[in-house]
């Protein structure tokens, strides 16, 4: 049998012996997962077989670069550096680029959750200086174990609260003039020489929680819906029961616009060229023998605007052919704009989940940050590989996201994916700026 069944891509998932339909990709209540894969048909041991069997390509390969050509490097058809930054190319040159991609883009930032950083690198009483939505924020665990976030600057003069800045109990502390303020709510709580504290003393907060794994915040320009957002990030049950167990985590800066991660999903006519091919996992390396061929469409949520779900019907072909047993199918929900986004892997040995989000810095460059979680049953083997099989595809967008600009008036033809739609419904999000009525 072939390796097909544990691959996974963003599109590209595994067989439902069911028809399709957008009604049948909404999570179980049991489970509270927007994406859904399912590999059936294949017992356990096979699926590691198969996992072993399409690592050995790459493994001999590496083995026989080594004896055979020391000074021949293994063969990488992406960039291991974003092309927009290449150390040899002209500065200005490369200035130009980056202002003109600035300029493509809606300006402001999407109001939605956001990533500051991994949880475990915020222990009790941590403090980090993070810049993040174009925002300088002090976040911190108070000694109860809550996440908080402030701005970094002290309202009073100035000072970075974390740079010497000090939690203590619910708050952080200025180094400056030992002033207090609590996360909570922003007030500030004590002044060492003056006392009541006066009502106006306070400083801007923002709402933030840990999210499986990730301390992530909710941004919004406009103070009432900052201070009160209009909706959660969805809970995962499997997680919180304890059924599936934190397996991994990884980051990476990438040179993109959060908007085409979304408009990606929607542009059907882009997963043959760049997603039709299998590679090795974690690898641009190709398995030159499969191909992947892709059905793709995605839906609102008619219950939660902010909640869209992209849904691709994937088969694996061998020299032209289908595989038998290898259709596949995926949901990948989106909670806002994409600062997170989830997929949730049903298989016939158990559940993985990867939680994706993006963390805008400014407007082309981000930090995103992966956590993902399985079974226990599930052999970790088994796990990276479907992980690494999804960060190989997915590479494959960052060589074009970090390169293109945005077209408020794409060229479209008719077989084009609805991506004027999928940015009507984006347009929501941003408060700062109503997209010109091109859209
Ligand atoms: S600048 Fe922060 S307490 Fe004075
Ligand atoms: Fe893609």
């Amino acid at each position: 049998m072939l390796p097909t069944r544990g691959h996974f891509n963003p599109h590209v998932l595994h067989p439902l012996p069911h028809k399709w339909s957008v009604s049948s990709l909404r999570p179980p209540a049991s489970i509270g997962t927007p994406l859904i894969l399912r590999i059936s048909n294949t017992d356990p041991g096979t699926l590691v077989v198969l996992a072993v069997l399409s690592l050995l390509p790459f493994l001999v390969s590496r083995l026989l670069t080594a004896c055979l050509s020391k000074s021949k490097p293994v063969k990488q058809d992406l960039p291991q550096e974003p092309l927009l930054y290449p150390a040899d190319k002209d500065a200005a040159a490369l200035s130009r680029n980056n202002k003109r991609r600035l300029a493509s883009y809606p300006k402001g930032f999407p109001e939605g959750w956001y990533p500051l950083c991994f949880s475990d690198d915020l222990r009790k009483g941590d403090i980090k200086y993070i810049e993040c939505v174009g925002h300088e924020l002090a976040v911190y665990r108070d000694e109860s174990g809550v996440a908080k976030t402030v701005d970094a600057h002290c309202p009073h003069l100035g000072a970075n609260l974390a740079f010497g800045g000090t939690v203590i109990g619910d708050c952080i502390q200025c180094p400056f003039h030992l002033w207090q303020f609590d996360g909570v709510d922003g007030a500030c709580r004590s002044i060492p020489y003056c006392s009541p504290v006066p009502s106006v003393a306070k400083t801007r907060h923002w709402q933030t929680v840990d999210y499986y794994g990730l301390v992530c915040m909710f941004y919004s320009p406009r103070d009432e819906v900052r201070v009160s957002p209009p909706y959660q990030l969805m809970r995962i049950p499997a997680i919180d029961s304890g059924e599936q167990v934190y397996r991994g985590r990884w980051e990476v800066p990438v040179k993109m616009h959060l908007q085409e991660f979304a408009e990606n999903s929607v542009d059907f006519q882009h997963f043959q060229p760049l997603h039709g091919g299998m590679t090795i996992p974690f690898t641009d390396i190709p398995i030159s023998f499969i191909t992947i061929r892709h059905v793709a469409d995605w839906a609102e949520d008619p219950d939660h605007r902010h909640i869209v779900r992209f849904l691709d019907h994937a088969t694996l072909m061998f020299r032209g052919r289908e595989i038998p047993h290898s259709s596949a199918k995926a949901t990948i929900t989106f909670q806002g704009p994409g600062g997170v986004v989830i997929f949730d892997f049903v298989t016939e040995v158990g559940k993985i989940v990867l939680v994706q989000s993006h963390a805008p810095l400014d407007s082309v460059n981000m930090q995103v940050r992966f956590t993902w979680f399985a079974d226990r049953a599930i052999p970790r083997l088994l796990v990276s590989y479907v992980v690494g099989n999804w960060f190989a595809q997915w590479k494959r967008d960052v060589m074009v996201w970090e390169n293109k600009i945005y077209l408020r008036k794409p060229l479209l033809v008719k077989g084009d994916g609805p991506v004027m739609k999928l940015r009507r419904w984006f347009a929501q999000f941003y408060a700062e700026e109503t997209p010109s009525g091109d859209w």
